[in-house]
């Protein structure tokens, strides 16, 4: 697939690399044309890098991994006419640091930043996933033992099937993907945030995962 991954951190760049290697075209978007970091894992991995916009022109799938206070404007900036129809795999979690450490989640009236983005782009087809664990272990599951999960959750049950093949190449064994149903889950995958921070101060290493055992 030709894929668009917006975003530029470690997060973006880890993806983009991960889904290259998995035989993906993909071009990783920035603010700028010229911007440095991008460039330079474009050469590294023999990639294309643009802005917003012009990744998201030519892929058939796009992926949000901007800062979750800023993923609308970035979005925006990528364009609703470069967004329509695809699917948007949405990564970023709506942290705000305003008020200092831990940061507080963001969701005006209740609604998830998924649901925010669908509403502000109807027709992009948005899924929420792998915002609930460090960037290391979304493309390398087996860093952590156990029967630990990824959680997926979109109103586009077709967008939810092809973005569970794109975890699924990534390491993701079927029954560790858990469909939580329609985009609303979202609103609890970005709340799980302040319990995976916590975790981190008390274990020290980003090098965990949620796992949901039942009966
Ligand atoms: N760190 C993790 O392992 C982890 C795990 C799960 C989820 N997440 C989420 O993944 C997302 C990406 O995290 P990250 O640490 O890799 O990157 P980040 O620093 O949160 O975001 C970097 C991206 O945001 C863009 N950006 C910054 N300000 C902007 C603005 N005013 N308007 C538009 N775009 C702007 C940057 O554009 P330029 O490219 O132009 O600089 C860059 O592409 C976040 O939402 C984070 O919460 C992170």
């Amino acid at each position: 697939m030709r894929i668009a991954v917006l975003g530029t951190g470690e997060v973006g760049r880890r993806l983009a690399s991960k889904l290259v290697s998995v035989g993906h075209e993909v071009t990783l978007g920035s603010r700028s044309a010229d911007h440095t970091g991008a460039k330079e894992w474009a050469a590294e991995h023999h990639s294309a890098h643009g802005t917003f916009a012009a990744a998201a022109a030519g892929a058939e799938l796009v992926v949000n991994a901007t800062g979750g206070l800023v993923s609308l404007a970035a979005l925006e900036a990528a364009g609703a006419e470069n967004l329509d129809g695809k699917v948007l795999v949405d990564v970023s979690n709506p942290l705000d640091f305003s008020q200092g450490v831990p940061p507080t989640v963001a969701q005006p009236e209740g609604a998830s930043l998924a649901e925010q983005i669908q509403r502000a782009f109807p027709g992009a087809r948005v899924v929420k996933t792998l915002n609930t664990m460090t960037n290391t272990v979304m493309v390398e599951p087996s860093r952590v033992p156990g029967d630990h999960v990824v959680f997926v959750c979109g109103d586009d049950a077709e967008a939810k099937e092809v973005v569970g093949g794109l975890l699924k190449s990534f390491g993701w064994p079927d029954e560790r993907i858990l469909d939580l149903g329609d985009l609303t889950g979202a609103r609890a995958t970005e709340l799980v945030l302040p319990l995976w921070l916590r975790l981190f101060g008390t274990f020290g290493t980003m090098d965990f995962n949620f796992a949901v055992p039942r009966a």
